[in-house]
């Protein structure tokens, strides 16, 4: 891919990787994705906005160099320090000797050990300061958890252009970067709410934030790190709205308590239905279904469980552990925001048992709140069982009634 022209003074050096087809190891990328970094040319300094991906820097140097000699590059902002961004950096600081490099005060600590060079010279910078490139001035907005803690955007007032990082980006890998080019709308749309609920939502509270800072902005294009540029006269207003939807924290009224199990013979199912009428004993009009794990899409039940106001798992035991799908579900535990979150636990068992104490033992240590003990039960699940697992489900709805 060449270098593409966005304004007067903005160009697009990034590259695309069409061909990806899973990023940071979960989440899947039907349309790829690329690694988006701009020059910024004033009269008198010229800056790098973001870098790229080391993987690909030949490609990343030719698309600089086309728009300007590298040695002349005066500054290298780096929004946000994950590898994806930042992985160029290193063999960058050779090809830009007189670069400086400029980054939140997190994140230039993060670059000494993302470049293993602990005299990495990195100026930190602090929100609301300005860099003066002649004519051209860009601002910065520390955006902390804007999906990192080093995250910030860059602001240029005279471009009416907004850096965004990985804000309002879309793994959507697209060569010609304006989106006033897309002819795949729905598709990339589709990329850019995956992308969403993948990167940014479990920082729903920082969205907010992050919307509530740039809207004093006046704002033409959206020169975000993954994904098409966005412009006023395309898919901008869209994702402005869109964002300000999926970041909005809905309450569950009713309370929602899903109990979700695996069972090879029934015994845990029978525990999982005693516990779902202890939990209506306490709050009758609570929203609480059963769910036998493996008959439901993994996703669907993690959005049940993460947008719960409690939840019950069960599982066998099975080899000495619990059950594969049950752990599946528990990876996919949001375990930035449902801390405290309170889980029950229960299982049935043959000879040992060990399943019951490990996800305790998990959900403990993903600062989740196990009330009760874990329950279990040998084999076939006695009157005295089914009595525990119906006072663990009252146990469970009175802690949020
Ligand atoms: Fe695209 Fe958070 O890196």
């Amino acid at each position: 891919m060449a270098a593409i022209k966005i304004t007067d003074r903005i160009y697009s050096v990034g590259v695309q990787n069409p061909d990806l087809e899973v990023f940071d190891i979960v989440m899947a990328t039907e349309f790829g994705t690329s690694y988006n970094s701009y020059i910024v040319k004033g009269e008198d300094k010229t800056a790098l906005v973001e870098t790229s991906h080391a993987d690909f820097f030949d490609e990343y140097k030719s698309n600089i160099t086309s728009v300007t000699d590298p040695a002349k590059i005066d500054y290298i902002i780096v929004n946000h320090t994950e590898p994806d961004h930042s992985g160029a950096l290193a063999a960058l600081t050779e090809l830009c000797p007189k670069a400086q490099i400029l980054a939140t005060a997190v994140g230039a600590n993060y670059l000494k050990n993302i470049t293993n060079r602990s005299d990495l010279g990195v100026r930190p910078v602090k929100d609301g300061e300005e860099l003066d490139l002649g004519g051209v001035t860009l601002k910065f907005v520390v955006a902390p958890l804007l999906h990192w803690p080093d995250s910030m955007m860059t602001y240029c007032k005279e471009e009416k252009a907004l850096f965004s990082c990985d804000f309002l980006g879309a793994h959507y890998s697209f060569a010609p970067m304006l989106d006033t080019e897309l002819k795949d709308t729905e598709g990339y749309r589709r990329a850019f709410k995956e992308y969403f609920d993948a990167i940014f939502g479990p920082f729903k509270p920082f969205v907010v934030a992050g919307l509530a800072k740039i809207s004093a902005l006046d704002i033409e294009y959206v020169c975000n790190s993954h994904g098409p540029v966005l412009t006023s006269a395309g898919q901008l207003g869209y994702a402005v709205a869109e964002y300000g939807k999926m970041s909005r924290i809905v309450k569950n009224d009713p309370k929602k308590i899903p109990v979700f199990y695996c069972s090879a013979y029934g015994c845990t199912a029978a525990l999982a239905e005693k516990i779902r009428e202890g939990v209506l004993s306490v709050l009758p009009t609570a929203e609480c279904k059963t769910y036998d794990i493996i008959k439901h899409d993994l996703s669907v039940l993690a959005a049940q469980l993460n947008s719960s106001n409690a939840f019950a798992i069960g599982s066998p035991t099975l080899n000495a552990d619990a059950v594969p799908p049950v752990w599946n579900l528990i990876a996919s535990v949001d375990a930035i925001n449902i801390k405290k979150r309170p889980a029950a636990v229960f299982g049935s068992y043959g000879w040992s048992g060990e399943a019951v104490p490990a996800i305790v033992a998990r959900l403990t240590a993903l600062k989740l709140n196990v009330v009760g003990e874990g329950l279990k039960a040998c084999f076939v699940p006695g009157d005295a069982d089914l009595s525990k697992a119906f006072e663990l489900g009252a146990l469970l709805a009175q802690s949020i009634a």
